[in-house]
């Protein structure tokens, strides 16, 4: 759990879009900056094969060469985000399909299916000619599969190859027709078939599908992109020996399993825009948007580095860091000076093995053109570069970093998401924003936090644990639960179906009267004018019904006198989604229980801990104290009055 790392920090270059005569002068630009990794090829197919069969690697070797003479590790990306329009033309039925049956087309990226089997071919043949002719190079040190999968809204296909495949897969899960139409419910609507070949997807129905048929349709969807990625990891596995696989994932990205793509991979990475998500994927009121407008929010990349260090298993980088305004969210602003060196601490506050801005220079053509890099279009500096060697001297002095093992551990599920967006019963129902909004009531009381998947077989080490929403008990958590003596935080919404999307016989949250003896009798939701006043706050959007045994505490009820956090032993049950003041007061009164030490932050003011070191992180748009806990900690990096964008860190407060 413990680790200790020495963070690099990258760029990613695109080589095939300058003139050679300039790579040189790049790359020893780059090194001159702090920089020590080039992320490479991600996109360049049709210059790594203008026609098919007629491979030209030759000018990608001498680009990794001229990095590698000015002492840059390069990382190779597999360049299947992007097929040539000819191989598009070959086979025009790998063209991903939408929900409303149209054809995506080609002309911008990400137009294939992940189930079509001729474009896995060619995958598998590209990838191959690659790791054949690179695989062995000294200055590749890791290899990055594909890009971004699940970009675009590019998971969920509807096209003939997906069905064809969801039926193979449907059989395979369920054995037989029988079995199918039991474990869907298929008797109601008259739904059932007579064979699997009979299974249509379900987009396109008169009203909504079967929340079954979906939930598999999204299990299979998310295992396509499982197995699409495991056979280039296979090839690499053989032909880059000791090279880190990597894939880079995105910020709230939900339609498929992480846990299971990052099994086959060794290091997680993602990619992070603080200020293009904080306008384009964070609900948030106007003012707290403006708030943070130049900043970002002040939780959701920190979600996102925790989230990910599980992914990878405690291996992690960012993998794509925004350095500028960038160009595809409602509107794009320029963000505070020195925020690119706060979002760099942040991630490595986390563990961040790596931090790699996208891109080195903006480019001069093509849909990405408004696109800040690290240089301007003319070769010039942007704002971004002299923050990003600013940190690569304060990384130097610094020294390693470690990472710990967090107080406080909150589980984290995809099916959840899917069921949730499958069934949300009321309009606001996202399983990722009632995560977040428990993540940020920790981050706000100064917690750091672990995110946990929901195959974790053991809470051991943690104090309290949340498990907000989860749609299905699996074995391994039922079981972590059961063994548990610290405090945990269950619900609203956990256990409250089967994993065949079911209510389960006994109601939810399905668990057994010597863990949590109660029972949700009925829920609500309610509109965003309907919040109810609570002890310690309101509840907003959620409610349940809740009749509970003999051994369960009420600890708070809603003001009209109905339970909202129940107790048996130290197994806590929420019935409802929390406004932000009931967050905090429940959250001070389990971490209480648990005896961990909570300190409610000024506003933009973010802690996080990294080994025997705190970093202070001000988001907000005005200066900010430390708080008073922090008073005897000794100072290595910054002030105790942070500015807008400021950073400090601290040694741990001493006595
Ligand atoms: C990412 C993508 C990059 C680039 C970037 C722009 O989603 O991986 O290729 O498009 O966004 O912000």
């Amino acid at each position: 759990m413990t680790r200790t790392i020495e963070p690099k920090l990258g760029v990613c270059y695109y080589p095939e879009q300058w003139p050679e005569a300039r790579w040189a002068e790049d790359a020893r630009r780059m090194a001159t900056m702090g920089i020590g990794l080039v992320r490479i090829g991600e996109f360049a197919w049709s210059r790594l094969e203008p026609r098919p069969g007629q491979l030209e690697f030759a000018w990608l070797e001498r680009a990794v060469d001229c990095l590698a003479a000015a002492g840059l590790e390069v990382v190779l990306g597999t360049p299947t985000a992007t097929p040539p329009k000819w191989l598009v033309d070959t086979m025009p039925e790998m063209l991903a399909v939408d929900a409303e049956g149209r054809r995506r087309g080609f002309g911008s990226r990400r137009h294939y299916c992940f189930s079509h089997r001729g474009y896995r071919a060619e995958c598998r043949r590209i990838v191959t000619a690659l790791a054949e002719r690179f695989g062995r190079h000294p200055a590749i040190v890791a290899w990055q599969i594909d890009n971004e999968y699940g970009c675009h809204d590019t998971v969920l296909s509807f096209s003939e190859a997906a069905r064809m495949a969801f039926r193979v897969w449907l059989a395979q899960r369920h054995g037989s027709v029988e079995a199918l139409n039991a474990a869907w419910g298929n008797v109601f609507w008259s739904m059932e078939y007579g064979d699997f070949s009979e299974v249509e997807l379900p987009n396109l129905t008169v009203t909504e599908a079967n929340p079954a048929h979906w939930m598999d349709f999204r299990r299979f969807a998310s295992d396509e992109v499982v197995s699409f990625n495991r056979e280039q990891a296979e090839i690499l596995r053989r032909l880059v020996p000791g090279r880190p696989l990597i894939h880079n994932y995105m910020g709230r990205s939900l339609d498929f399993d992480h846990f299971a793509v990052g099994g086959d991979l060794d290091i997680a990475s993602w990619d992070s825009y603080p200020l293009g998500f904080l306008e384009d994927r964070i609900p948030a009121t106007a003012p707290r948007k403006r708030r943070y407008a130049r900043q970002g929010d002040p939780d959701f990349q920190a979600f996102h580095h925790d989230l990910y260090r599980a992914v990878g298993r405690g291996r992690w980088w960012v993998m794509e860091q925004q350095p500028g305004p960038v160009n595809w969210a409602p509107h794009n602003p320029a963000p505070l000076p020195g925020m690119l060196r706060l979002w760099a601490w942040e991630a490595v506050a986390h563990g961040a093995e790596a931090v790699t801005v996208f891109r080195w220079r903006q480019a001069r053509f093509g849909q990405e053109q408004m696109h800040a890099g690290l240089e301007r279009p003319d070769g010039s500096p942007a704002p971004g570069a002299a923050e990003l060697a600013q940190v690569a001297r304060e990384l130097a002095a610094l020294g390693p970093v470690t990472t710990e093992r967090s107080p406080v551990a909150l589980v984290f599920d995809y099916r959840s998401a899917w069921a949730w967006k499958t069934q949300p019963q009321g309009h606001g129902f996202d399983y990722l924003d009632l995560v977040l909004d428990a993540y940020r009531a920790l981050r706000r009381l100064g917690l750091s936090v672990d995110i946990l998947p929901p195959e974790t077989e053991s809470f051991a080490g943690y104090g309290l644990v949340l498990i907000p929403g989860l749609f299905a008990w699996t074995p391994a958590l039922r079981a972590a639960l059961a063994a548990h003596e610290g405090v945990v935080l269950i619900g609203p919404r956990s256990g409250a179906k089967t994993p065949d999307f079911a209510i389960p016989e006994t109601l939810p949250p399905d668990l057994p009267a010597e863990l949590l003896d109660l029972r949700v009798t009925e829920v609500e939701s309610l509109r965003p004018d309907m919040p109810l006043a609570a002890e310690g706050g309101a509840i907003q959007g959620w409610r349940e019904f809740v009749a509970a045994g003999p051994a369960v505490r009420v600890l708070r009820r809603l003001a009209e006198g109905a339970p909202l956090l129940l107790a048996q032993g130290r197994r806590h049950y929420l019935a409802a989604w929390p406004d932000e003041s009931l967050w905090k007061s429940v959250i001070v009164e389990l971490a209480a229980l648990a005896g961990i030490a909570t300190q409610p932050l000024p506003p933009g003011l973010r802690l996080r801990q990294a080994g025997n070191l705190t970093v202070a992180l001000n988001y907000g748009p005005d200066p900010v104290e430390l708080p008073a806990s922090l008073a005897q900690a000794e100072l290595g990096l910054g002030a105790r009055r942070l500015e807008a964008g400021g950073v400090a860190i601290l040694g741990r407060q001493r006595g």
